[in-house]
Formats: structure tokens, C-alpha cells, sequence
């Protein structure tokens, strides 16, 4: 399927070959089949729904959450690991109740998060920077808050079981995670482990290398000049949002996931759980075995062994393009089921459904548009053929050949879930597409139009709630000058959903 016609790996194997001037050769001939391998490459029928277990879209969520507070204190359960690194001339920050150089330790990216560390009558602030690019792997989630199952995945990689020295007895086993992380990395020259808590940190493995000493700041210790704590949370607020924590650059080509369906064991383990209660507590030995291969391969790659696709920007390209527009039309489906409950004023709540539903089918025109096709409109294959212009509007033509493991799975899931978003809007299009909805001297019939749009709504929230976007997790209404944004993290034994709100920046520890 896909890349693996002839003339795909002609085209592929001549611009390499003999660089530039050759694939203008290809050129001609792409454009001529071009139409045809779109249609080639797309092998499911467009109007089939994604099965219950497909994890596209948990793949799609976790590629466009990387590195942002919001989305990843939202489902503090991580399930991706991937490369990622520093740019030299970076701060970084280290807070102490002793004026000792630490050796291997934690690195705070604010200083409001490194100061919750400095305790006593001798604490100390050290600003280091970065003396070269550092090498570094990210777990995501809340990855630093030592509850639940947040410390899931950097158990499968530092001692391929999870659970490892947390027996009910003991505290969390901070020290032996930082000291077998870093002894695990030493063979690969990593540097450290991003992880989040309230705000970003790193675990890092040798303060005599890849940094230089800024300053080392001896601290008041007068209590009233002490920062309030909640300032850390204030500061990882920063980095609610794409690109979030944007000193960190992270190699999606690297990311490995554990919502790969071919980890069949967790595949069984998420059944029936929401979202918040997915963990790879119950891994198999055999996955648990596979997953480390891929790490151990993805860590000791040339990193350059990659497409070259930037894969998180691809998914909020795909965010901004459907993202805002999906929750006006749900917003309008809803104010139908409003306008169609008010039985009272009979004229007036028909002219009202029915301008809601002519901007309900303008919107769904706007989606489409960059798809429609001039001929058989209205015709059955006509919205196949807008189906599959919009679910192979991003992904197809990518040089597969070049993929790496972990592109090939985010390939898989970016197309998972365009075919669903294009799935329900050409669905409800063709729907929509029979109405007659004009302004003047229409036969706008609303009793036809009414179940319609019951049955829309249904669609577009199911796809909603499927998509999950991160861009979507924002404080709304925005918050005052005097307040910022938090996606609460939640413990695993706390009710309650973890929804963005607005604290009052002068508040304390809520
Ligand atoms: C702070 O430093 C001083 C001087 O080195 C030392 O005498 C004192 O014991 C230290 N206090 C604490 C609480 O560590």
C-alpha cells in the first residue's frame, strides 16, 4: 500500500541518486498518476467508522501535547518516550539549602521552580547554562509527580517492570530512579531525563558536563522575602500550550508510544477505562521486552535517520485547521436543539433554525471546499471524492521510505484521525447538501431539517470527544491580568475532572 508502487520508489531512488535535476525528470510523470495514487493509497472505504480500539487519535493527542503543562497534567499518565534536546546558552536552575555544587541532581527551567528548594538559613540559587547541545529523553504525563502511575514509563526503560521498589512500605524510589537512569544512559551520552511536575524539570547526570556555572546566589533567609510556593505553579503555566516549553526541542521522529496497537496487552488493559485511567501497569513481558528494543534502538540511532517531517507542527496545522471550526458548528447544533425546543413563537423559530442551519452548511462548505471536485456534484462518488481529498490533505507523498518505526506509527495515527474527521463532516455534508437553505423564497422544510440536526450533533460531539485536542484545553473565558491558567493535576484517588480553570495569582497552595 501507499509508498510501495513502482513509481514511487522510482521517484524516490532518482532524486537520490542524482539530486535536484533528476527528480524534475519525476516531476511529470508524478503529476500524472498523482491523482490516481491518492486514490490508490487510501485503502478504507471512507464512510467506514474507526473501530472502538483504534488509538490514532491517543497517538495524535500525545504528538500534539508534547511539552505543554495543560494537556499533559490533564491525563497525568504518560505514554510516550522520545528524544529530545537543549540548545547550548540555555539557563537552567538548581536551588539548594546548602551552598554545594550538586553532581547529579535535579534542573528546574524557572527559577520560581527551583526556588521551592531553598530551604533553611543557607540556601543557594545556582544558574547554569548549557556549554553545548544536550542530549536528553522526555517521559510525558506528569511524569514527576511521584503518584499513580505517572512513573510507569521511565520504569519499563530504567528497569523493565513497572512498579520496580515501590512496594507499599517504601517512599517512592527517587534516588534509585535518577542513579539507574543515568547509569542506563551513560552507554548512549544522555545527559538526562525531561520530566513535569508543576512546572518542567530534568533529572541530570553530571553537573561537570555539558554545563557552566552562572552564579551561585546565597538567599535570604528571612521568610518575608521568600517567594510564595505557588509560584512554581504560575511559571509551568507559561507552558500550558503548543509549543509549551519550547527550550526543550523534541525529536518526534523518536517518539515512542505506548498506545502502539501492536502492544497487545495494553490494548486488553484499556478496555473500558475513560482516558484518565489508562496506565501501562499491566504491560506483558513480551511487550515490555519489544518496547525496550525500540528505545534501545531509537537511543543509539543516528538522529538524522529520519524524514525530516516536522510531526508536531503537522499536528497543529491539522488542529488549526478543523479545530476551531468544529466546536462553532457544534456550538450552533446545540443552540438548534435550543431554538427547537422553544415551541412558543412558531414564525420566528423557523426563521431562527433555519439561518442557524444555512450557517451550519456554510461552515461545513468552508471545511470541504479545498476538495470539491467540479464533476458529478451531488453524486455519490462526489463526496467520496471530497472524503479523500480531505483525508489525504496532509499525510500522502511523504517519503515512507525514510520513516523511522515511531514515524510510521505517528503516519498511521495523523491518517486515523483525518479519516474520521473527514468521515463526519462529509457524512453530515451529504446531508446537509439536499437542504434548501437560502434567504429568500426557500422551501426550507424544518421538520425534515429538525432530526437532521439531532443526528449531527450526536456526530460531531462523538467526534469531539474522540479528538480530544489540546488545543481545545484553554481557559475559557480567558483569565484576568490577575490570574492564570491550570489544568489541575489530579491524584488517582481525587474525583473530579480535570478541567482548565482561573487562579488568582496571590492565592495560596489551592
Ligand atoms: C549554614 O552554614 C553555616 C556556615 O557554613 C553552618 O555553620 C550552619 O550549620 C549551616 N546551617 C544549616 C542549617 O545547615
Amino acid at each position: 500500500m501507499r509508498w510501495s508502487t513502482k513509481l514511487q520508489y522510482l521517484f524516490v531512488a532518482c532524486a537520490a541518486v542524482a539530486g535536484y535535476s533528476a527528480s524534475r525528470c519525476c516531476r511529470q510523470a508524478e503529476l500524472e498518476t498523482a491523482n490516481t495514487k491518492l486514490q490508490e493509497e487510501y485503502t478504507r472505504s471512507w464512510d467506514e467508522r474507526i473501530s472502538e480500539e483504534a488509538t490514532g487519535n491517543l497517538i495524535f493527542r500525545s504528538l500534539s501535547s508534547l511539552m505543554q503543562m495543560a494537556p499533559n497534567s490533564r491525563y497525568p499518565n504518560g505514554h510516550s518516550i522520545a528524544r529530545a534536546s537543549i540548545a547550548p546558552g540555555t539557563r537552567l536552575y538548581h536551588g539548594r539549602g546548602n551552598s554545594k555544587l550538586p553532581v547529579m541532581d535535579w534542573l528546574a527551567f524557572d527559577p520560581e521552580h527551583s526556588q521551592t528548594f531553598l530551604r533553611g538559613q543557607n540556601g543557594t540559587l545556582f544558574t547554569f547554562m548549557t556549554t553545548r547541545e544536550l542530549k536528553l529523553i522526555y517521559f510525558d504525563g506528569c511524569s514527576a509527580n511521584k503518584r499513580g502511575g505517572v512513573a510507569d514509563t521511565q520504569d519499563v526503560l530504567i528497569w523493565g517492570e513497572v512498579g520496580h521498589g515501590r512496594e507499599p512500605w517504601r517512599s517512592d524510589p527517587e534516588l534509585d530512579r535518577i542513579t539507574d537512569a543515568c547509569a542506563w544512559g551513560r552507554k548512549y551520552g544522555i545527559d538526562g531525563f525531561v520530566r513535569m511536575e508543576y512546572d518542567f524539570e530534568i533529572m541530570y547526570c553530571d553537573f561537570s558536563q555539558g554545563l557552566t556555572l552562572v552564579s551561585s546566589l546565597d538567599t535570604p533567609s528571612d521568610a518575608r522575602l521568600a517567594p510564595p510556593l505557588m509560584e512554581v505553579r504560575h511559571a509551568g503555566g507559561r507552558h500550558n500550550a503548543f509549543p509549551g516549553e519550547s527550550r526543550v526541542q523534541v525529536d518526534s521522529a523518536t517518539m515512542i508510544s505506548f498506545f502502539d496497537p501492536a502492544l497487545t496487552s495494553l490494548v486488553a488493559a484499556r478496555r473500558g477505562l475513560p482516558r484518565t485511567q489508562y496506565r501501562i501497569a499491566h504491560i506483558s513481558g513480551e511487550d515490555t521486552a519489544r518496547v525496550r528494543a525500540d528505545i534501545s534502538e531509537m537511543v543509539a540511532r543516528d538522529p538524522t535517520g529520519k524524514s525530516g517531517i516536522d510531526w508536531r507542527t503537522l499536528a497543529q496545522a491539522i488542529q488549526e485547521r478543523f479545530g476551531d471550526r468544529l466546536l462553532y458548528i457544534r456550538h450552533l447544533l446545540h443552540l438548534a436543539r435550543l431554538v427547537a425546543a422553544d415551541t412558543d413563537a412558531s414564525l420566528q423559530v423557523h426563521a431562527q433554525f433555519q439561518s442557524i442551519t444555512a450557517e451550519i452548511h456554510k461552515q461545513l462548505l468552508v471545511s470541504l471546499s479545498p476538495y470539491m471536485p467540479r464533476e458529478g456534484i451531488g453524486e455519490p462518488t462526489w463526496f467520496e471524492a471530497i472524503a479523500r481529498g480531505c483525508t489525504t490533505s496532509f499525510t500522502p507523498r511523504f517519503p515512507e521510505a525514510r520513516f523511522t518505526r515511531q514515524e510510521r506509527l505517528l503516519n498511521y495515527a495523523v491518517e486515523e484521525v483525518l479519516h474520521e474527521v473527514c468521515r463526519v463532516y462529509t457524512e453530515v455534508w451529504r446531508d446537509a447538501f439536499g437542504l434548501d437553505v437560502r434567504a429568500k423564497g426557500s422551501n426550507f422544510d424544518a421538520s425534515i431539517a429538525s432530526p437532521m440536526l439531532a443526528k449531527w450533533r450526536d456526530a460531531f460531539d462523538a467526534l469531539i470527544e474522540w479528538l480530544d485536542w489540546p488545543i481545545w484545553l484553554k481557559c475559557d473565558p480567558a483569565c484576568a491580568v490577575n490570574e492564570f491558567c491550570e489544568v489541575p493535576q489530579l491524584a488517582p484517588w481525587q474525583a473530579g475532572e480535570a478541567r482548565p480553570r482561573c487562579i488568582a495569582i496571590d492565592s495560596d497552595w489551592v
